[in-house]
């Protein structure tokens, strides 16, 4: 056993818990000059000139670079602060030089946007450091030869009158009017615009996942026109999504799929959370516990009851061919499906170091995990939502808030739901929840050819079944998708940074 995974597990399961969705204090370039901000209004020409040059350590290395921050990436924005491109460069592609095997060219644009809870987020700097004095992971991109275009977005919350500016689909439309404006500048920024690759977790994980399904779909045309975005192609060559909160019209059925065995809950209490209870953990973070009451129960055992029939009528098969299915209690093949990828997950922890002898739910035998008891396996930790999980009843949660619009501020977007508000909610606008879904765009001919997508083994914001149905779905259309539940992870992302920038190099070169 190796003391060394330990400790980093043990720093995981209880630090990194959605890290990103916290409030990190105030925007670094809040005073900053806009980049691109004209006598009259936003030029969408890329102005290579603008650059300032900084050098940093990253792991012991000098790295230099260039950087052109708050690059607004439309004529109009709506809020400007959030609708920037922080465009970071390798000093070394303008010296002539190759960095990774890359050169000005052919460097992959590296794309992270920094959304988390589906809330405004503004683009992320290269100094900023990450959780625990970490080096950011834009340094660690640039170290690596990629040109890094970090991308603000507006979200739920945003607006200056009203509260609604930053409403579904706002959040989708920026992060593909800041792709439009990588491409038509393509042939005069470094890096080459065939070869952007998206990264976001969580709600940044899904809006990284449907920026890669949904390229140069015209359901969104209608929108870019009053921003003002350019007029270029919004396809993207890979995604990578760390716990995608996705496929919402599906999550609470799937969430109770999963976690009906689980009456007892336990999350944190976000809004009790201050960047002081933040940054000292010692007096514990601020929590919500309970049991589910009748009512809560019945809705559990409702919602569990039509995940088998949406299950199936996605027809998902596995690599050989067979189907992957669930009976009426929501066992069967898909259900091992999930399963052996907990203990494919498993082995690699062992064969990590990690010692998994003590973990009740596995069968271990010769030193190799041979099978998972997965309903032992859920019963690990606590369920972390209540029912349902995304479409409150009473329109409370972040999801709610970000298909309200400019009358209502919280609404609805799932039959059930709809039907049992206990607050007399609207429903969304049906084409607005179909444009936020990734699965919506599975047969797009135009998404992404290259995905890789992470969930965390411990990570139960929402089911393993999202992420699983996504990744099949995108495999069974053709798609090269890499798809694994990290072992004893939280809800989190970038913490395989080695992994995923091997996966990049394999891919782009
Ligand atoms: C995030 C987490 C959630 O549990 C959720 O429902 C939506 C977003 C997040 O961390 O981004």
């Amino acid at each position: 056993m190796s003391f060394n995974k330990i400790l980093t597990s043990c720093f995981l399961s209880s630090f990194m818990v959605v890290a990103h969705a916290v409030p990190m204090g105030d925007n670094p370039l809040k005073n900053v000059p806009f980049a691109n901000q004209t006598n009259h209004g936003f030029s969408l020409d890329f102005d290579g000139s603008k650059f300032v040059k900084r050098s940093t350590q990253v792991n012991g290395e000098v790295i230099s670079y260039r950087a052109i921050e708050k690059i607004v990436y439309v004529k109009n924005p709506v809020e400007a602060e959030y609708q920037t491109i922080n465009f970071y460069v390798p000093e070394a592609y303008f010296l002539g030089k190759k960095l990774n095997g890359y050169s000005a060219e052919t460097a992959p644009i590296f794309l992270p946007n920094s959304i988390g809870g589906y809330m405004p987020a503004v683009a992320a700097t290269a100094e900023a450091k990450g959780m625990g004095g970490k080096t950011s992971t834009i340094l660690q991109a640039l170290k690596q030869g990629y040109v890094v275009a970090s991308v603000g977005a507006r979200g739920r919350t945003l607006g200056h009158d009203s509260n609604y500016t930053g409403k579904a689909p706002a959040i989708i439309i920026d992060l593909k009017s800041a792709v439009r404006y990588l491409h038509a500048n393509d042939a005069k920024m470094p890096g080459d615009a065939n070869k952007i690759i998206s990264n976001g977790t969580s709600a940044g994980g899904a809006m990284s996942a449907l920026l890669g399904a949904s390229g140069n779909s015209t359901d969104y045309e209608n929108y870019f026109a009053e921003l003002g975005a350019a007029q270029a192609s919004d396809s993207i060559f890979a995604v990578s999504a760390y716990c995608p909160i996705t496929n919402l019209e599906h999550a609470d059925m799937a969430y109770e799929w999963q976690f009906y065995t689980l009456t007892d809950y336990e999350r944190m209490d976000m809004s009790k959370l201050t960047a002081q209870t933040y940054n000292d953990r010692s007096k514990g973070m601020p929590m919500i516990t309970g049991s589910l009451d009748n009512k809560q129960l019945i809705v559990s055992q409702q919602l569990k009851a039509q995940f088998p029939s949406y299950l199936n009528s996605l027809n998902l098969k596995d690599t050989k061919g067979l189907p992957l299915q669930l009976d009426a209690d929501g066992n069967g093949s898909f259900k091992d499906y999930i399963a052996e990828r907990i203990v494919a997950s498993a082995n690699k922890a062992i064969s990590e170091g990690i010692d998994l002898s003590n973990e009740k739910y596995l069968t271990i035998e010769n030193g190799k995990v041979t099978a998972v008891n997965f309903d032992a396996f859920i019963a690990h930790k606590k369920r972390m939502k209540t029912p349902p999980a995304f479409d409150a009843l009473d329109l409370s949660s972040g999801e709610n808030n970000l298909f309200g619009d400019k009358t209502t501020n919280n609404k609805h977007f799932t039959a059930y739901s709809f039907e049992n508000s206990q607050a007399k909610g609207k429903m969304a606008d049906s084409n607005i929840i179909h444009i936020m879904n990734a699965m919506n765009y599975m047969d797009n001919p135009q998404s992404a050819t290259y995905w890789r997508i992470r969930a965390g083994s411990s990570d139960y914001d929402t089911s393993h079944a999202i992420s699983a149905i996504l990744a099949i779905k995108l495999r069974m259309n053709g798609k090269q998708v890499d798809y694994a539940l990290p072992w004893g992870i939280p809800h989190s992302g970038d913490y395989d940074l080695v992994e995923l920038f091997s996966w990049i190099d394999k891919i782009a070169k």
